[in-house]
Parts: C-alpha cells; structure tokens; sequence
C-alpha cells in the first residue's frame, strides 16, 4: 500500500442516517428517507458508495426510530467494501450531537461526515485526497444556490478562507450554500463540547465549525462544480432522481412483448414484464413489475413488484408492492409502498380515499 493510501485507510466515514424526515412525510412515517430509492437505489447507498471509492472502509452509520430498517439494508457493509459500527442515536438532537456521540468511535482519527440523505454527483474521492494532503483542522463543501436563505450560508475571504457561517440567514452574505459532506480532523470533538443548543433545540454543525473559526483554525473551503441535492423534500427527491436516471444505460433484462415499445434510456430488470405498453426513457422498472396496457414516461422509476395497468405514469417514483391501476395520468408523484390506486366507481361520483397522516393528494374537482 502507498503512504497516501494508508492515510486514507485512516480516516473513518461518519454517516447521519438517523433524524426524523419531518419533510417527506408520510413517507418517513413508515421508512427511513435516506432509503427511499434514486433510480430504484437507496439514496444512502450512493453516499457508501463514494465514501468506499475513496478509499474509506471504517465507516460509523448513526441511526435514530428507523435503526432496524437502516441494519437490514445496510449490513455489516461488507456489500459495499465497508467494515460499519452502528452508533444509536437516542433523538435527532443535531449534526454536531452525532459527532459528540460518535467520539469514542472516531477516537482521534480524521473523519469525513456524510449526510446519509445527501445527494452528490462525482463523488468525494478528491475532496478526501485534498484534505489528507493539505489536512487543514476542517474543511466544508459549499455550492452556489439561487437562494441561499434555505441553507446554512459561508463567508468567505478573498484567498477562499471560511470567515463567517450562518445557518438560513435571512440576508445571507453569499450564495455559497453547505453541502451535506464535511471533513474534520479531532479538533471538531472540542467544539461541539463547548456548544449549547440552538433556539431548534439541535446541537448544530454550523456552531461547532464557527467556534472552530472563532477560536483561529485553518477551516477551509471547497466550492464543488457537481450537482448537488439535499433529498429532505418530495420536489428534490424527483429531481435527484431524473438527474439519475438521465445518467442510465438501456439495459432490458425483462420480458418485453410484440405490442410494447421500449425507447431512449429504458431499463426493465430481469424478471419485470411490460405488456401492451409504451416505457419512454429514462425510465427504470424493477424486478417482478408488471406493466400492462400503459404508458411510463420520461424520469420515472417503479421500484419491485409494482403493477401499472390501463394508467400513465410521469416523472414520479412508485416504491415497491404498489398497484396503479386504470387512473388515467397521474404526474409529479412520490408513491409508498404497498399503496393502490384505484378508479372509483361511477356512482356516487365520489373519491373514496383512505389516506395515512400528512398525506398529500390533489384531486381534480
Ligand atoms: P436533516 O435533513 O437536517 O434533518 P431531519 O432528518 O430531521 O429532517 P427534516 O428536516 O425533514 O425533519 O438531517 C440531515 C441528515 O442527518 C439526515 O440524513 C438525518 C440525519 N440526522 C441525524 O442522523 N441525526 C440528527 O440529530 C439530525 C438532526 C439529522
């Protein structure tokens, strides 16, 4: 092994995948959102992945109500390359309160903190290649954003130095928004002991890195040219996942008969069956689907053992064991699992809904 990689080797992953997805529910009520899938992948799964591209193998994944749900799909890591320690947290209390109780874990070695519902294209394996070569006490990612009033915000000085944080300001004092990736060697462990909780009641990262520039440490900045999304609402999840599958190559391992048509960026997984049915790219079906007498449009993705029958389906996600069946067009949509939708019967001319709480439906009046 090179001195570089063995560097690398020493550096742990910190992953927060605990949290309370407040923002995607009612999906977050029954699941964990850094699991809800991104071209029928887990979102948290792409974040193991480049933490294991990097060169990274120790990896704590910290984990909150949805720790059972995280373990089953995780592992031990082994799938990714990865040795994982589970780290329960016993409520969201902050970023910065994960890496407080992660510390014996991390003991005093480098560590990259990853967001377990953060979203970046390209990777971080020349972020962690940069930090262990010049190896300031912290260094944060940041991207340009429209609006910034949404986002922790940074200052920076002419030479690229981090002189100020600030988290959702109301008259932010750049356009550099955080990203959900940070890299920290073990002076961060002093600063989230000395910080108190926000008005949010949270232990928040933003405070620990501005005591840390407060009291003079090298923290430095990396603007990242990648996309970059934060998956914590319905909007962005559809968007990371057209992002995605705009990536795809036409794969068709399913079965696929003489009345169907398949174009563009189509993947049907071994064991799907389109019948009767137009899947226009890109577009993903999962193994055991069935779509018949139907239309799948562009930047869609039905996950396992769905049924699409007699309906069209538009720039949406249908997680797994869900029926849409004869609905017309349904567009814009993230759909649980287990769900049906179904046509009512024509009299009463009523909807009939059986809804969990926080649900979401538009309905044409
Ligand atoms: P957030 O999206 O900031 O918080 P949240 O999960 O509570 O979501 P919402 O705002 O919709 O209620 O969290 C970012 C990531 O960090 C996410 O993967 C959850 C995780 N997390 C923890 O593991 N522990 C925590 O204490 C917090 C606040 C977040």
């Amino acid at each position: 092994m090179s001195a570089f990689a063995a560097m690398v080797k020493q550096m742990k992953a910190l992953v927060l995948s605990g949290g309370a997805g407040t923002r995607l529910r009612p999906i977050t009520h029954t699941s964990a959102k850094q699991l809800v899938p991104v071209a029928n992948k887990a979102v948290l799964f792409y974040g193991l992945e480049s933490i294991a591209a990097a060169g990274i193998t120790e990896v704590g994944v910290v984990v909150g109500d949805t720790a059972e749900e995280i373990r089953e799909a995780v592992g031990d890591g082994s799938k990714f390359g990865l040795e994982i320690t589970y780290i329960p947290q016993e409520r969201p209390l902050g970023l910065a309160h994960a890496v407080l109780i992660a510390r014996d874990y991390l003991g005093d070695d480098d560590f990259v903190m990853y967001l377990g519902d953060n979203f970046i294209v390209g990777g971080i394996t020349d972020l962690v290649e940069e930090f262990t070569r010049t190896r300031p006490d912290a260094q944060i990612l940041l991207t340009r954003v429209s609006d910034p009033r949404a986002f922790g915000v940074a200052e920076l000085d002419p030479s690229g130095q981090v002189i100020g944080l600030e988290e959702k300001p109301e008259r932010p004092k750049s356009d550099l928004a955080l990203v959900g990736v940070y890299l920290f060697t073990p002076v961060i462990h002093e600063a989230v002991r000395a910080i108190r909780p926000s008005w949010r009641g949270e232990l928040e990262i933003t405070h620990a890195i501005q005591h840390l520039i407060d009291a003079r440490a090298d923290v430095r900045s990396t603007v990242i040219k990648g996309y970059w999304k934060d998956t914590g609402n319905v909007g962005d999840m559809l968007e990371v996942n057209r992002t995605v599958l705009e990536g795809l190559d036409r794969r068709i391992d399913g079965e696929v008969d003489a009345g169907s048509e398949t174009i563009g960026r189509v993947v049907v997984e071994a064991g799907a069956r389109i019948v009767n049915s137009r899947i226009v790219g890109p577009a993903v079906i999962g193994s055991g689907t069935e779509v018949r007498d139907s239309y799948v449009g562009p930047f869609t993705s039905i996950a396992e053992h769905c049924r699409i029958t007699d309906s069209e389906v538009e720039f949406s996600i249908v997680l797994r064991d869900s029926s849409i069946d004869g609905v017309g067009r349904i567009e814009n949509s993230l759909i649980g699992r287990h769900v049906r939708v179904t046509t009512a019967p024509s009299v009463p001319s009523a909807h009939r809904l059986v809804l969990g709480d926080h649900s979401k439906v538009q309905i044409h009046p």
